[in-house]
């Protein structure tokens, strides 16, 4: 007999539970949206009790979902509340001084400091304190962190948060120089370490294939998550590429803009400086230019470490420095539409200057 084709509709399907977002309502806290940030150090804050100092959770569009992130604030002389957690967490320091103190359940407590630019990430379900270490001014760090996922995959607060596993693999507690060695080089440009002093002026190893750029991939404390800087000289970009979503890019230095669209679609430009954070949405071409009259740096915090397989979808669908005409996910300067230069020429000279391209771009004019 054949069978009756019924639509299912929606006020026929039971509600679903986010177990993150019920979790994040009980924070009481701002929960900043959309698809940027114009700078962290303006976010709105107010106080987290979790924390113990002051939060905004920021959630927006292109992190899909997988992964989220937040801006805290910890008051002069102030100390954060003891903690840990079975997310993974990468800190970026964005303002102030002062010192982070990791342990396991049992074991040397290990003590480092850090400054505006300092990176590093929190090893998994490791204790952790952050102390600021001014009287007079006030700490902001930036965190991304895949919360997101782990929440709502266990869906069990008790064992996101009192969970007692120690991880001694990523983080051996006997380990004395666990925060203070130099990282470690693997190929060109990838690199195992555990804190980076300063994304500032850490040095960068050519990445030719991505335009006329250099590059740092790190493998933060063992975790599936992964940052990356990257930095390109002044009158020029990059090539566009696209991935999976939750790449949070925080601009370090300069002054310029990124096109960000899906594949055959309208453009969206996000104008940036330093503090702006964007995430691309899953799967949009985003390209990224230096329209100022300094060096621009941003630091990408995102699934995909280079050192633990994942999940293909939350990174990349083929090589994102291999063309799309090839199966990857990059555009070629040659392949891109004239307009994405011909615009990029016409930023430059509202400031008086010159498309450095040259004859690294078939298109230029210059
Ligand atoms: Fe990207």
């Amino acid at each position: 007999m054949a069978s009756k084709n019924v639509k299912m509709l929606d006020m026929d399907r039971p509600e679903r539970e986010d177990t993150y977002l019920k979790w994040q309502e009980t924070q009481r806290i701002p929960i900043l949206k959309g698809f940027f940030v114009e700078d962290i150090n303006k976010v709105e804050v107010a106080p987290w009790e979790l924390k113990g100092g002051l939060g905004s959770f920021v959630n927006l569009d292109g992190a899909g979902e997988v992964n989220d992130a937040y801006v805290c604030e910890i008051p002069p002389g102030g100390k954060l509340k003891t903690q840990k957690h079975l997310y993974e967490e990468m800190v970026f320091i964005a303002k102030g001084h002062g010192a982070t103190t990791v342990w396991q359940r049992e074991g040397k407590r290990h003590t480092f400091e850090w400054h505006p630019g300092s990176l590093f990430a929190i090893p998994l379900n490791a204790w952790y304190q952050h102390f600021n270490g001014s009287g007079t001014e006030s700490v902001r760090y930036f965190s991304v962190t895949n919360a997101r996922f782990i929440i709502n995959l266990f869906h069990n607060m008790d064992f996101i948060f009192e969970n007692d596993f120690a991880f001694t693999d990523r983080f051996d507690p006997n380990d004395e120089n666990y925060f203070s060695r130099v990282g470690k080089l693997h190929s060109r440009f990838f690199m195992s370490t555990n804190f980076v002093p300063d994304t500032h002026d850490i040095q960068l190893m050519d990445y030719r294939e991505r335009g006329q750029s250099t590059n740092m991939k790190f493998d933060l404390a063992g975790q599936t998550m992964a940052a990356h800087i990257s930095e390109f000289p002044v009158e020029t970009y990059k090539k566009a590429h696209r991935h999976g979503p939750g790449a949070h890019v925080i601009i370090l230095g300069g002054q310029g803009y990124s096109l960000l669209w899906p594949e055959g679609q309208q453009r969206t430009r996000v104008d940036w400086k330093p503090g702006c954070v964007m995430v691309p949405p899953t799967q949009w071409f985003h390209q990224h230019f230096n329209s100022g009259a300094k060096t621009a740096r941003y630091l990408a915090l995102r699934w995909g470490s280079w050192r633990y397989r994942f999940m293909r979808l939350a990174a990349e669908m083929g090589s994102t420095y291999t063309s799309v005409k090839e199966g990857g996910g990059q555009i070629e300067y040659q392949d891109e539409d004239p307009e994405i230069h011909r615009e990029f020429e016409s930023a430059l000279d509202k400031v008086g200057a010159t498309c450095g391209m040259g004859s690294a771009h078939p298109f230029c004019s210059k």
